[in-house]
């Protein structure tokens, strides 16, 4: 092959590889397999092999590979890199907006642009005849370092524009902003990876994208999943859109990433509803966004309207309420569960996340303080975020003195002093000591609360007082309380002790599945509590319930099924059922049957399975419904079901059902074969 013919080769590959970068890291919508991609690269470093002096800065080799530097150069703006000032609400985005009318009657007219406030940091990007030139971070905004070799391995950084030969021309020069993040999925993904290899993890993109561009070895950022996210021209020589709108459009033109989520408005009251729609999508964005930046979309306007310090007046940034913050560790706490399992928990120097004061925080479990390598006295990194419980992400190490106590689990139980177990395979540590206060104190908490025996007036400082006072040492032992046993005890008079009496005597007539979920069998809340119930009528029927049949019951599986088989088997259990019976605390079921006792009715002698969402009934509802009128309820679909009741969004069930040939009805279908008795027909 001649010279010319494999200098046109390299033109081509090159051009087409930038396409493809292009396409894969910008558009999130690859034309070709990764295994294709790989040889068009292969075939262009052989050439670029063969003639290095043909070797160019923007060609798609060029990203990776440069030496690493003593320290960053320092690259001075060609215009300030501004900031911006900050509302909090939207009575400060109006009153802003009033002060700019104030300054010039055009604003009365303005329409704006909305964009997310990207939680990155910002890079200054230089292009002359449309080769990337130089990048440099924000620094004090006028002088910033040159990460020039770092940004040029960010796969979405064009190294050459217009990316599609089709696109506008650019000027002979132009400064780009844009903001450097890692995307939220890649930040798990690296954390992963991380963890997987036994390594310490990040606490959250930002700083790890700030930490990964300022690497003195680029192939060091060049691991990173760094991307960027593009917004404004910062300087140019040529002509370029004076409206923002057509800005982001002029960039993503040009092949550079330009967000999805910014909005045009075309007045005030259209860009406050704007704004406050940008706060509810928050967490759907795929990047971590710290607010909204609202910006006139004049840009002439807002450049006649002036700077305030650094700050331009025709844009403002409307903050989100923080989720990260920093307080101090002062110590680890342990907290003993229902079920034994001991938790260890933050007590933090009272600080504000989102408007709430936080003074405890989770800490998961006594693993994840050894992998994070937490130490009291540690200044660490808080989140609350929406409903989730504060959590500690971790450590800020830099700002450790030396001081900070390494935390070892406990090995006795906090509470009573014996010692802590861990079970084979279970992050968890457990006080195995059914006679743990702590344990009783959770136990009986949840056993008096208002979704299980719903003993009103029983709170959580009388369930002390009452294991304080040895009272109480099993939920049982309620039941034989005596009037002067609480009269003895502080703060109960006759009225308050009669009344006491009185709500645990009422609670005998509970219904058998409110004392199921009150036993706190792990895995058995309200809703599973109520589902045994169509099966076994008592806690004798349930004792003896095999494991089998448990784990054919719809929304039971294996794990719950062998924690109600090993509840049932434990000595402290077994005693605890004997004193309830004898107190009289031994609710059955009258109505209802089980699956091998059905009841006569319009459906005896059918079966019958129920899936999906129904609409008039609960599934339960039905159950028990097709039970009274003598039908029998199983768990899953076999030959023997006479009838399948599906509901929406049926899954496997109904599949099972059409491929035995199971006649499928809905609960309007059901409802008549009651009424009418087609069953005995
Ligand atoms: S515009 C004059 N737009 O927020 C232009 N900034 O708190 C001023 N930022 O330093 C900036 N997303 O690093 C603009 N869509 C966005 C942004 C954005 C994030 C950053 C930027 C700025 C900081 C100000």
């Amino acid at each position: 092959m001649d010279d010319q013919a494999l200098f046109d080769e390299m033109n081509r590959l090159q051009q087409e590889i930038r396409l493809h970068n292009y396409r894969y890291h910008v558009l999130d919508a690859p034309l070709i397999s990764d295994y294709e991609y790989d040889h068009l690269l292969v075939r262009l470093r052989e050439i670029e092999a063969i003639h290095p002096d043909w070797v160019t800065a923007d060609s798609p080799t060029q990203r990776v590979g440069a030496p690493i530097s003593g320290k960053f150069a320092k690259v001075v703006h060609p215009a300030p890199i501004l900031s911006l000032a900050n509302a909090f609400d939207l009575e400060g985005v109006r009153a802003w907006y009033e002060r700019i009318s104030r300054l010039d009657d055009r604003v009365e007219s303005a329409d704006f642009v909305t964009e997310p406030k990207f939680d990155g940091l910002t890079v200054v990007l230089h292009y002359r005849q449309g080769k990337f030139v130089q990048g440099a971070t924000r620094g004090d905004g006028e002088v910033g370092e040159d990460v020039t070799s770092n940004l040029r391995t960010l796969m979405s950084i064009p190294l050459r524009i217009p990316v599609n030969p089709d696109g506008p021309v650019p000027p002979d020069y132009i400064v780009i902003r844009g903001e450097v993040m890692i995307f939220k999925n890649d930040f798990e993904e690296l954390n992963r990876r991380l963890e997987e290899a036994g390594e310490k993890t990040y606490l959250n993109p930002r700083n790890t994208a700030a930490g990964s561009l300022r690497q003195l070895d680029p192939n060091i950022t060049a691991q990173r999943p760094l991307t960027l996210l593009t917004y404004a021209i910062v300087a140019t020589d040529g002509p370029v859109p004076n409206k923002q709108f057509e800005v982001l459009q002029y960039l993503r033109d040009l092949g550079f990433p330009v967000t999805d989520h910014a909005r045009y408005c075309k007045d005030f009251e259209t860009m406050l509803d704007c704004s406050a729609a940008a706060l509810q999508m928050r967490d759907e964005l795929p990047y971590e966004v710290d607010g909204v930046v609202i910006k006139l979309n004049d840009l002439s306007l807002s450049e006649d309207l002036g700077i305030v310090g650094k700050d331009p007046r025709g844009a403002l940034a409307l903050k989100y309420p923080a989720r990260e913050v920093t307080t101090s560790l002062k110590d680890i706490g342990v907290n003993v569960g229902r079920t034994g399992v001991l938790t260890p928990y933050a007590i933090l120097d009272p600080v504000e996340v989102g408007g709430v004061i936080v003074k405890q925080a989770t800490l998961h479990n006594f693993d994840y303080i050894a992998e994070k390598d937490i130490r009291i006295g540690d200044r660490v990194l808080i989140k609350r975020a929406g409903d989730v419980i504060p959590y500690v992400i971790g450590p800020v190490e830099d700002l450790r003195t030396g001081d900070e106590k390494i935390f070892t689990p406990p090995e006795v139980c906090p509470a009573c002093g014996q010692p802590v177990e861990r079970l084979a395979g279970e992050v968890a540590f457990y006080c195995v000591n059914a006679a743990c206060p702590a344990q009783l104190v959770r136990n009986l908490e949840h056993y008096v609360s208002r979704s299980a025996m719903d003993i009103v007036g029983l709170g959580i400082k009388i369930v002390e007082q009452f294991i304080e006072a040895g009272l109480v040492k099993d939920v049982a032992d309620l039941y034989t309380l005596k009037r002067e046993d609480l009269l003895a005890l502080e703060g109960f008079a006759e009225k308050k002790a009669d009344n006491l009496l009185d709500a645990i005597d009422a609670s005998r007539q509970q219904s058998l599945a409110r004392l199921v979920n009150a036993l706190g069998i792990r895995g058995i809340g309200e809703v599973g509590a109520e589902t045994l119930t169509h099966f076994y009528r008592d806690l004798d029927e349930l004792k003896a319930a095999d494991y089998d049949a448990l784990q054919q019951i719809e929304g039971f599986g294996p794990n719950i099924a062998q924690a109600i088989v090993d509840w049932f088997e434990r000595p402290a259990n077994l005693n605890l059922l004997k004193k309830l019976k004898t107190a009289g605390v031994w609710p059955r079921v009258e109505a209802a049957s089980s699956e091998s006792t059905a009841s006569e009715g319009t459906l005896s002698g059918l079966s019958f399975v129920v899936t999906g969402t129904l609409t008039t009934y609960s599934r339960s509802e039905v159950k028990e419904l097709i039970q009274k009128n003598g039908g029998k309820v199983v768990g899953s679909v076999s030959k023997k079901t006479s009838y399948l009741v599906a509901g929406e969004d049926a899954g496997s069930k109904l599949e099972k059902a059409q491929q035995l040939g199971t006649p499928i009805i809905d609960e309007a279908e059901l409802l008549v074969l009651i009424r009418k008795g087609i069953a005995k027909e």
